[in-house]
């Protein structure tokens, strides 16, 4: 019926293109024009296209909301060309919505974005880009696969390109168009938050995987299929420089000589490129002190120029805001520096304004615009959007339930984490003999939610999802469970280790929270939670033979635990099909997984990318019938030791020794809900590095760490002044802070310094309190000696 609308529009001459998705509605009758056969239609060009759009209409396609700040009334408004969901952003504010929700906006959306226009501008549906970084992991019931450090040690290319494969269809289940993935970093310092979303520290490995999974994605270019019904657009990201930032400080600044740091963390983009990537997202990061979002040789000279990319250049998350002399809503200089597409999650309708203006004033050349539109429309037009004008649910793979979190997509996901498990250390322990009785033990056994890491669910992941968030998945309990009984024996599980009975062998599993981005950042490589080393220490002490099962997104020392266990796995973040850990460890898949990343002999975390100071090299990784004994190794790590815990709360996390909690719940890095209290995240200079608190009524947070004696230094906000009593105390009488906080209603950021002077005391514990319902957001809490003796201030 669409098609009709294209033959009518086809014969239209010139510029009465009419892209309308609502075939009940006559579309123009360009004068005297007959219409068409069916069979002769074919959709305008994309040059059509542009030629017959408003000025406003052409910005539109070039800024990129979020879900959470837009409705489709305002998609029918403005007519994005493209919106995204960010990690934290579900179909009507709920990040857990059932998938058939997700199908159902995208129907809202491009329905809006294709309600016929006036005058003859054409209505361009718009696309809808997610971050299925392993698996369609945003949406509930998705398979979600091993991350991207997983998969490299996997290393298996045509395993990738089925993961992608297998994502792709999942995307298209729920009518997305675009994905921003694979992530191509090489990351270089084990610091960086984000190490676990990049395949190797290996340029070529990186190239190798990351063009495997683009053609998963997308298929093959000039193959049939490619970019068809089960596929969707993918994103080489992020350009570049990303795993390359001093001490590993994610968005920071990458140094040195261009040819040479090109030739480490560019090297993976012309293997992308050739796979036909149709998008390449700029970097957050600067190179040598500019930020990309505003590099004009980097992003137009050196990614279209020299590597020849010619498909959408997008940016990140209000990336261009970063430039020199930007804001959110206002930087043309990001679209002069070669950007196509702004990713302005909130700002958009701002930033819409600036934009026109700045065309209409001459700061944009109209040129400019047009090429960045014409590179949306050109990956419509691939996509096949406007061929028959579908909407998401009446295409070939909308809807299809069956196909989210299939067994055979599930099959995959189990097959990678088995090929992901890099065997460090095996005294004759593994594989587990058939008729074992086996205890399982540590608090990440059976937490799906933990072995899928951050970008799961939600943007962080972890926090309070439980195993009801990602229905059809295997816990690592349930999947030893199985195996331990298919070959006759037993496990069970004693989170803490106490099930009593002597077992033939015990598996503790331990690891990292979830965390994305930032929030991942570490000063070293010291692994400070002792959960794991208390359970292997009271195995051994009683006689019983261990196997430590590690789950991280990235290498950490752990000498520590390596000298305690008899054997020790390398699990990274398996993702939802936890079997494929027992697989391993039952022999029933061979341990093929190799480490690649260079594992740290030292916890001090300068950057090893070699076998220099590395306790593990590149590559290295035991079969189940290696006979290799490791010599205890080297306990001292004076990082653990040299913690001062000076900083409680600074960008977006928790000191290691600092705990919030409501009452008994305990919010991890200040943040999720617990008997009154909601800690949710806030930007302030950064992305959730700031978090808004609301207290119920007679609700209570507390903070405990390090006793310093110092006083408190917080960074806060009020917003609406508290309408009954709160008090704060350090373990002595409540200090009524109800009139300070008044008073700083409305005032923007503020320091508040917490002395003994007004709480009698300043040991390691605060307590706030509230009568009633009140709000305060923080950014910053910090013990600071040089303000012990201060009066306290608001
Ligand atoms: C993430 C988004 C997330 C947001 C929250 C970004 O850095 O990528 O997906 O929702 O921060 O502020
Ligand atoms: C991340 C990107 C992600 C985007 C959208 C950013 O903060 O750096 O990797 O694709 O948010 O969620």
């Amino acid at each position: 019926m669409t098609r009709k609308i294209f033959g009518q529009l086809a014969a239209s001459v010139g510029f009465a293109v009419l892209l309308a998705g609502c075939s009940t509605t006559a579309p123009l009758q360009p004068m005297g024009t007959p219409p068409v056969a069916q069979s002769e239609a074919a959709p305008p060009s994309p040059e059509q296209l542009l030629a017959a759009m408003s000025l406003e209409r052409k910005v539109a396609q070039i800024v990129m909301p979020d879900i959470g700040s837009i409705t489709p009334a305002d998609v029918r408004r403005y007519r994005f060309g493209t919106i995204l969901n960010g990690g934290n952003s579900g179909p009507y504010g709920d990040d857990k919505a059932p998938a058939a929700d997700w199908l159902k906006l995208a129907d809202e959306f491009w329905e809006a974005s294709t309600a016929p226009l006036p005058g003859g501008e054409p209505a361009v549906p718009a696309l809808w880009a997610t971050d299925a970084v392993h698996g369609h992991a945003n949406v509930i019931g998705a398979t979600v696969f091993p991350h991207n450090i997983a998969l490299g040690a996997a290393g298996d290319a045509d395993l990738i390109r089925r993961i992608g494969a297998a994502t792709a269809v999942e995307i298209a289940v729920t009518g997305i168009d675009w994905t921003f993935a694979p992530t191509i970093a090489v990351a270089r310092d084990d610091r960086w938050g984000r190490t676990y979303e990049s395949y190797s520290e290996d340029p070529q490995l990186v190239a190798r995987l990351g063009a495997a999974m683009v053609e998963g994605l997308q298929g093959r270019p000039g193959e049939p299929g490619f970019l068809g019904a089960d596929k969707v657009a993918a994103t080489a990201k992020h350009f570049f420089g990303d795993g390359g930032t001093a001490q590993g400080v994610d968005q920071g600044d990458v140094n040195g000589d261009l040819a040479e740091l090109m030739a480490i963390h560019a090297a993976p983009y012309p293997a992308a490129i050739e796979a036909g990537v149709a998008s390449v997202m700029a970097s957050f990061n600067s190179i040598n002190g500019t930020k990309m979002h505003g590099n004009a040789p980097l992003l137009t000279g050196e990614l279209r120029g020299r590597l020849g990319f010619d498909g959408v250049v997008v940016g990140d998350w209000n990336g261009h805001g970063q430039v020199a002399g930007c804001t959110n809503s206002d930087c043309p200089q990001a679209l002069l520096a070669g950007l196509d597409v702004y990713m302005v999650p909130e700002d958009w309708k701002a930033l819409h304004a600036s934009l026109v203006k700045q065309v209409r004033n001459g700061t944009i050349p109209m040129q400019r615009l047009d090429e960045a539109v014409l590179r949306v429309l050109r990956l419509k037009r691939q996509l096949g959007t406007f061929d028959g004008q579908v909407k998401p649910s009446d295409r070939a793979y909308g809807g299809r339930w069956d196909l989210l979190g299939s067994p055979e997509h599930r099959a995959i996901a189990r097959e990678a984490a088995a090929k992901s498990q890099v065997l460090l250390k095996n005294h004759g322990v593994l594989p587990l003999k058939p008729g074992a009785r086996i205890e399982v033990a540590g608090s990440a056994a059976d937490n799906i939610a933990q072995q899928a890491g951050g970008w799961s669910v939600t943007w962080q992941g972890g926090g309070d999802l439980t195993a009801a968030d990602f229905p059809g998945a295997t816990s690592i309990f349930d999947g030893i469970a199985a195996a331990a009984k298919a070959a006759g024996g037993q496990a069970v599980l004693a989170k803490d280790g106490q099930a009593g009975g002597k077992p033939d062998v015990a598996i503790v599993v331990f690891g990292e929270e979830p965390y994305a981005e930032f929030v991942g950042d570490r000063k070293d490589l010291a692994f400070r939670d002792e959960e794991g080393l208390a359970l292997l220490k009271a195995y051994r002490a009683q006689g019983i033979p261990t196997v430590a099962v590690f789950l991280s997104g990235r290498p950490l020392w752990m000498n520590r635990e390596l000298n305690a266990a008899e054997a020790f796995v390398a699990a990274w973040l398996p993702g939802s099909e936890g079997a494929g850990v027992a697989d391993v460890l039952f022999g029933q898949h061979p341990a093929t997984g190799r480490l690649s990343f260079s594992w740290p002999a030292s916890c001090e975390g300068a950057p090893l990318n070699g076998p220099e100071g590395a306790l593990f090299p590149l590559g290295y990784g035991l079969d189940l019938g290696a006979a290799a004994r490791l010599a205890p190794l080297d306990e001292t790590c004076n990082a653990l030791t040299a913690d001062n815990g000076a900083a409680w709360f600074a960008a977006g996390r928790l000191g290691v020794q600092v705990q919030a909690v409501a009452d008994n719940a305990v919010l991890p890095d200040l943040r999720g809900t617990g008997n009154g209290i909601t800690a949710s995240g806030i930007d302030r200079k950064a992305q959730e590095d700031a978090r808004r608190i609301a207290f119920a009524r007679g609700a209570k947070l507390t903070l405990t760490g390090p006793d310093s004696g110092a006083a408190w230094r917080i960074a806060y906000q009020v917003s609406a002044r508290p309408t009954a009593s709160v008090t704060v105390t350090a373990g002595g009488k409540p200090f009524d802070i109800t009139q300070p906080l008044s008073v700083a209603e409305g005032k923007g950021w503020r320091a508040m310094v917490l002395s003994a002077a007004c709480l009698g005391e300043a040991g390691g514990r605060l307590t706030f309190a509230s009568e009633d319902a009140f709000v305060i957001q923080i950014s910053e809490i910090s013990r600071d000696s040089a303000a012990e003796a201060t009066e306290c201030s608001f």
